[in-house]
């Protein structure tokens, strides 16, 4: 079976470039932070708008920008379920408390559930600071309702922005949302390293000087003195050489997703519900995720897999009913859980030939033109 995300076929793209980076850092010695750091940094930072500090990955970015914000054992920040672990995991794991809520049709976090779940909140006597909102498989979340909602009830919003490097939300990078945003370089992801990787992207000069001491075991000015308890979360050089040759052809690769899906998009939107792309958003596709009839989905995904079609389903469990996470509040589930009993994610990367995308479509029209699985 082909690979559901090529990753080779990109490496072929950037790897003579890359590894000419990864010998001059070799003869440098020059592992950690130094030039291929501050570069890259400036050219995320230059192609978002707004400044940058490299993390040790998406998970760290979140724990950061937490840390960053102050927050508390017991205190309880708003999450959707539906996304995946690291979300809730970042606050849980400072002792926060994630109050889970319900996404709407588009899998974004849905501005209704968030206002009934603050009230059920605040019934419940839980003190609450803050939202993660998440831009699931790239597409930006309604940012400008979240943001009004946080800013009427004093509450900090947090973009997790794993999934959506390179989309735009009202003609901006959607890494400008949120008082800080945080991205993920997964090598799955849209824009992806060669190892663990992420980012974090703030305006507000004391919480980037704060990010950037505390991913530095929270240094201060001089070497060995500690104002902060930190993590070591830091971007090593090889890393950021590998983002600073892939970002060079990170927007051509975007059209390519685009393109892909605007293929899907004909192909199957009579037949099967496709992705809805709001005015004012684009996405960057890192999942094309159609929703599929609950009773046979699992039944088109074993027909595909036979046809040697790989798909994933993102995600068979919510998280706020994984063991680790039913203890925390929440809100109703019902999208969420509806969800994840309907979604199924087709092959989306720039790479996917043209015969390829067919055979899926081909593929994907068959199983309901014959009815063999309905
Ligand atoms: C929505 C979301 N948040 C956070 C993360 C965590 O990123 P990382 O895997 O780089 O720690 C991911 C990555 O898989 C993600 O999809």
């Amino acid at each position: 079976m082909k690979p559901f995300i090529d990753l080779a076929a990109q490496g072929q793209v950037v790897k003579s470039e890359i590894l000419g980076a990864f010998s001059d850092i070799i003869d440098r010695a020059a592992f950690i932070g130094g030039d291929y750091v501050e570069r890259c940094e400036q050219a995320l930072s230059d192609y978002v708008g707004r400044r940058c500090l490299v993390v040790s990955s998406g998970t760290d970015a979140l724990v950061l920008a937490l840390m960053a914000l102050g927050l508390k054992p017991g205190q309880a920040v708003f999450v959707p379920s539906f996304t995946f672990a690291a979300s809730a995991e970042a606050v849980a794991l400072l002792g926060g408390v994630p109050f889970f809520v319900d996404v709407g049709t588009d899998f974004n976090l849905s501005i209704s559930a968030l206002k009934a779940s603050y009230t059920q909140a605040k019934k419940q006597g839980i003190y609450c600071v803050g939202v993660i909102s998440v831009d699931l498989f790239g597409l930006p979340a309604n940012h400008d309702e979240i943001q009004q909602f946080a800013s009427d009830n004093g509450l900090w919003v947090i973009n997790d922005a794993a999934q959506s490097f390179g989309a735009i939300y009202h003609g901006q990078s959607v890494l400008k949302q949120g008082v800080i945003s945080a991205t993920s370089f997964f090598p799955a992801k849209p824009l992806g390293c060669w190892g663990d990787g992420g980012a974090v992207f703030v305006d507000d000069e004391d919480l980037y000087h704060h990010i950037s001491s505390l991913r530095c075991h929270g240094q201060g000015d001089v070497r060995y003195t500690y104002p902060y308890v930190g993590i070591n979360a830091r971007m090593d050089a090889m890393q950021c050489a590998v983002i600073l040759s892939k970002l060079k052809i990170f927007d051509q690769e975007l059209r390519r997703r685009e393109s892909i899906a605007k293929r899907y998009d004909e192909a199957l939107r009579d037949i099967v519900a496709t992705p809805v792309i709001p005015q004012g958003k684009s996405s960057v596709y890192a999942q094309y995720t159609l929703v599929l009839e609950p009773e046979i989905r699992d039944q088109v995904k074993k027909h595909l897999a036979e046809k040697d079609i790989p798909t994933v389903v993102y995600y068979p469990i919510p998280i706020h009913l994984q063991p680790a996470y039913q203890k925390f509040p929440a809100g109703d589930m019902s999208q969420t859980v509806k969800f994840c009993q309907s979604v199924l994610s087709l092959p989306m990367h720039p790479y996917l030939s043209e015969t390829d995308q067919d055979q899926i479509i081909y593929q994907f029209k068959h199983i309901y033109q014959t009815e063999s699985v309905l």
